[in-house]
């Protein structure tokens, strides 16, 4: 019998700030070690400022796009005249308040705030909280979506401790839920762009508990995204979905908005 052992070499931080202007401050909000060079070290991620913008990537030789928060390139990339979100939130009502419980890279927020919504955007990974800092701050000098933006307001941590400090008296109209699903990406392309930021967010296995609180929070409704034939979050059942070809929205409403 013969046994073939494979040593894969590992780097001993799987993710490193690169040195650079901002990037010293940045490493210590990270509790990250600072490198002065990107190394052919397989599986290290880096995290780095390119022409005043933070990245997520791996060494330029990979050829893997890095990955960053660029809000006016989403908004040249959404999906236009497929509103199903907006059908999902409840249309289209100027300051309409809602938490965007699971922010990510801000897409779903920017989309919301474009429909004339006041978004809290909640993130809970740190370095994903940073690129979302990051856009937002960008985001208000972009002509095309500084309107936008500057309805968008981060609260980096978990959504959990958030929603339960709210009062009463403040209770967002909508909580929004868009939990990491295998599989989410819709063209190769996307998956290829995401698949970073899907190694360094993993699984989001706490999404029932997320779903119950926003059902005991949300003054209006609730909105979960799911990938088209996956099973509904764990907890009570949604009333109805939004279905599309690539996304399905499963909707908790909880009391009808006021008419007008
Ligand atoms: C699938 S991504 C969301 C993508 C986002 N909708 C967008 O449009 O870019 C899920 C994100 O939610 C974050 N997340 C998951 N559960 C969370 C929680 N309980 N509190 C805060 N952030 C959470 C994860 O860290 C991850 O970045």
């Amino acid at each position: 019998m013969t046994t073939t052992l494979t040593l894969s070499a590992q780097p001993s931080d799987p993710l490193v700030v690169v040195n650079g202007p901002l990037s010293e401050a940045l490493a210590q909000r990270l509790g990250l070690r600072t490198v002065e060079d990107f190394t052919e070290q397989p599986g290290q991620q880096y995290v780095f400022y390119r022409d005043g913008t933070l990245y997520l990537g791996l060494a330029p030789s990979q050829r893997e796009h890095p990955v960053c928060v660029d809000f006016a390139e989403q908004h040249r990339r959404r999906h236009r005249g497929k509103e199903l979100l907006l059908k999902a939130v409840g249309g289209r009502r100027t300051g309409l308040r809602i938490v965007d419980t699971t922010a990510g890279l801000g897409r779903d927020s920017l989309l919301l705030a474009s429909y004339g919504a006041e978004v809290t955007l909640c993130e809970r990974e740190p370095v994903v909280a940073e690129m979302l800092a990051d856009g937002l701050r960008r985001g208000l000098q972009q002509a095309e979506v500084a309107e936008f933006v500057a309805r968008m307001r981060l609260v980096p941590g978990p959504a959990s401790a958030y929603l339960r400090a709210i009062p009463e008296a403040d209770r967002p109209d909508v909580i929004y839920l868009d939990p990491m699903f295998p599989d989410s990406g819709k063209s190769a392309q996307v998956k290829k762009e995401m698949r970073l930021f899907h190694s360094l967010v993993g699984r989001d296995e706490d999404d029932g508990v997320l779903l119950q609180e926003a059902l005991d929070c949300a003054k209006h409704r609730v909105v979960v995204k799911r990938a088209p034939r996956s099973a509904a979050l764990s907890g009570p059942r949604p009333q109805f979905a939004v279905q599309g070809k690539a996304v399905r929205f499963d909707v908790y409403p909880l009391k009808a908005f006021p008419k007008g």
